[in-house]
């Protein structure tokens, strides 16, 4: 049979994506984002969000079918994020794809956003194809999760995630600490070009020996923030200036820090000598860098999805459900709803 033509609808936080692909091939990725009405409350404000979801999905879907040059008539299937993400955004986007589906009488694929992640990877042409088991580190302004995966369409596991912030919520709540405007992460990213990783020994969040046992792979980047508040209180109490580019180096470098030694532990561990990451914190040059040298030096290789894909985005819900339908699974029932905690 022909590979199916899927349409997919991502909203689970504040990008409108709506991807299509036929079977892995990515025919268009449209993505609207509310960013920029977030920024002056320093973080993604759930209401606003899904509002914005409402006004961007028609033009979106629009824009999709254009520029993959096909029509509604033409899918095969729809495909939408149910969980985990926020449950308001995510509302809307589930009862766009419903609608979509059913006035068209075509299958629902309702699909896992985390998993959505890993299936970026098979729309980016020049990595090849996806091999299993691979480790997956997932880090996003929503989500930091850990994942080993022996097949992306029947085996997801879950090894860790935050207990606390995401590490890109870390990276927004720092930089506006240092009075650098929202989304943090590229502005730390920039500043701390110029400063020194070693200025500052900040903590490694569930590092020590003691969290081996029940926390091995998860995260916590909240005592972190608060010892470079603390940080930066005591520089301005003693009235001495204060070094942006080291903080936001010494910041920066303890976040990558524990992100790849848990990731590497995680492929050491269960001998897979492969790990793919995804996200929107993956832009970041530092965690590029040094995941690329210790999983090069460990004898693991990196997979990073091109960044259009890495963010959230239409197109990996789209190949997820691809993914499912090929494996000869059957669509989801009209009965699921939004689930801000959606297990993998
Ligand atoms: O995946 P994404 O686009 O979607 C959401 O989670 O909404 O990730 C956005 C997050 C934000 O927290 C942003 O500060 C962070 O990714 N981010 C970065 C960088 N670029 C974006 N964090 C660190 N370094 C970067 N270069
Ligand atoms: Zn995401």
């Amino acid at each position: 049979p022909a590979e199916p033509l899927v349409l997919g609808i991502e909203t689970s936080c504040d990008e409108t994506g709506i991807g299509i692909v036929r079977g892995r091939m990515l025919l268009s990725n449209t993505i609207a984002s509310s960013m920029d009405e977030h920024a002056r409350y320093g973080g993604v404000v759930p209401e606003v969000a899904a509002r914005a979801h409402l006004e961007e999905l028609q033009p979106s879907i629009e824009a999709a079918l254009a520029e993959a040059q096909v029509g509604l008539a033409d899918l095969d299937a729809v495909a939408v994020t149910s969980g985990p993400g926020l449950a308001g955004a995510l509302m809307v986007g589930v009862g766009a794809a419903k609608a979509l589906a059913v006035s068209l009488g075509k299958p629902l694929y309702a699909v896992n956003h985390l998993v959505g992640h890993i299936a970026a990877d098979i729309l980016d042409a020049e990595s090849g194809p996806l091999e299993y088991p691979t480790v997956a580190l997932l880090v996003s302004g929503g989500h930091t999760s850990l994942l080993l995966v022996r097949d992306l369409t029947t085996d997801v596991e879950l090894l860790g995630e935050t207990m606390d912030d995401a590490a890109g919520e870390a990276f927004d709540k720092v930089a506006r600490l240092l009075g650098l405007p929202y989304p943090g992460g590229p502005q730390i990213d920039r500043a701390a070009a110029s400063g020194d990783p070693a200025a500052i020994r900040f903590p490694r969040g569930l590092s020590r020996a003691s969290d081996m046992a029940e926390h091995r792979y998860d995260f916590s980047f909240s005592g972190l923030k608060t010892a470079v508040a603390r940080w930066i209180e005591q520089r301005e109490a003693a009235g001495e200036e204060m070094p942006v580019a080291d903080v936001a180096a010494s910041f920066r470098e303890a976040v990558v820090d524990v992100l790849v030694t848990k990731a590497l532990d995680a492929c050491a561990r269960y001998d897979v000598p492969r790990l793919l990451l995804g996200g929107g914190v993956i832009a970041n040059r530092r965690l590029r860098d040094v995941a690329t040298e210790r999983a090069a030096a460990a004898g693991v290789t990196v997979r990073i999805p091109d960044l259009k894909l890495c963010t959230d985005n239409g197109a990996m819900i789209a190949a997820l459900a691809a993914e499912l339908i090929a494996s000869g699974r059957g669509p989801s029932t009209l009965a699921f709803g939004a689930d801000s905690t959606l297990p993998v």
